[in-house]
């Protein structure tokens, strides 16, 4: 039987694509930069830190025989983003493709954030995202590059809300809206805009920030997801792939939780009682059955 953390598409299904993965250097945008150049596709990397996006490169480039470009970009920065960009086009001819993946994010009591701190991640996560999408739609629409694809990696609290990762959650609910807007106003240049909204999923630069210390296991993630355990790298790297492809040409403006269950599980109402015990079960069908 088929697992579902084994590789979904099939060989050479992201052939043609060029796309620049933000934020790839670390943790899932790795792991999607990875699955793509496994599929055919040639990535461009990129964050702030060089010397791990080359660490990275030479990794995955090694790993899987692929073209992987790493290039220093703050996204919090337009013309960062646009020379980033001319770069990668020289490298690779045309980029069709762009993974809005780069973030930052902290738990803290809003009331206790400086201005400084809330707009830090505001800049890195809706700016950034901002930045990166306007660059490369420019340049498409320009090109008339067609087709040509952006993902954006939200969360599920861009609807939800969440309290203490409050800058994190307007920001992600910023990305959201403007993944469904220009799904519309862009589809008629050719662009695709779409949305992955994972839960928790493993990972260095989240865990350490979000769940420090004894937190992990205080708060382990795993407990409060119906299917009882966290998410695998490889079934978001599937699903990222199946959003870059031409086999989701039709989607478009949608947002796709990947989460085992965990949001819903939040917001139903009476969605606590699978606590209780058949026995339990019976006493209160006894209570509460008409005689
Ligand atoms: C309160 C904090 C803080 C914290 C920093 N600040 N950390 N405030 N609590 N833990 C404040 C600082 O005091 C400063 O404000 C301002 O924020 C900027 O801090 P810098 O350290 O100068 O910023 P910078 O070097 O740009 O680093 C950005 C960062 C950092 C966001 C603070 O954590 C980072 O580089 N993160 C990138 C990776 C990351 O966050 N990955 C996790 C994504 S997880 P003052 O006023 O003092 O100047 C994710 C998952 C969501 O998004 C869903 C999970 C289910
Ligand atoms: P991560 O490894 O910390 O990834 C964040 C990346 O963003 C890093 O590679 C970082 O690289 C880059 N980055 C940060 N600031 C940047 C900037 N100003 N310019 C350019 N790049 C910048 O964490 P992750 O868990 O893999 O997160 C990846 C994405 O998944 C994020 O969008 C996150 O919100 C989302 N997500 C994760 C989870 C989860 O459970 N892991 C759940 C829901 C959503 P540098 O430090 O080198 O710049």
């Amino acid at each position: 039987m088929i697992k579902y953390n084994e590789p979904m598409l099939k060989d050479g299904a992201l052939k043609g694509k060029n796309i620049i993965v933000t934020g790839g250097g670390s943790g899932l945008g790795k792991t999607m930069t990875r699955y793509f150049l496994q599929l055919g596709a040639k990535v461009v990397i990129t964050s702030r830190n060089l010397e791990k996006l080359q660490h990275t490169a030479q990794e995955l480039a090694t790993e899987t025989g692929g073209e992987v470009l790493a290039l220093r970009c703050d996204v919090r920065h337009y013309e960062e983003v646009e020379q980033m960009l001319q770069q990668a086009v020289v490298e690779f001819g045309q980029i069709n493709g762009l993974v809005n993946n780069a973030a930052g994010n902290f738990i803290s009591p809003t009331e206790r954030l400086s201005a400084n701190a809330f707009d830090t991640i505001i800049d890195i996560v809706l700016k950034g995202s901002k930045n990166a999408t306007l660059a490369l739609g420019k340049y498409w629409i320009k090109e008339n590059i067609n087709p040509s694809t952006i993902l954006n990696i939200v969360t599920t609290y861009a609807w939800t809300g969440s309290a203490f990762v409050v800058p994190s959650a307007t920001a992600k609910a910023g990305v959201l809206a403007m993944t469904r807007s220009l799904a519309v106003e862009w589809a008629k240049y050719g662009i695709r805009s779409n949305a992955i909204a994972p839960g928790p999923f493993p990972t260095k630069g989240a865990w350490d920030r979000l769940l420090p210390g004894d937190l992990k296991e205080k708060f382990n993630p795993a407990k409060k997801i119906p299917l009882k355990r966290v998410g695998e790298h490889q079934e978001l790297a599937n699903l990222a792939a199946y959003l870059m492809s031409e086999y989701s040409a039709y989607i478009n403006g949608e947002v796709i939780t990947i989460d085992g269950g965990e949001w819903l599980y939040g917001a139903g109402e009476f969605n606590q009682l699978d606590k209780i015990t058949p026995e339990m079960w019976d006493m209160l069908a006894q209570m509460t059955k008409k005689r």
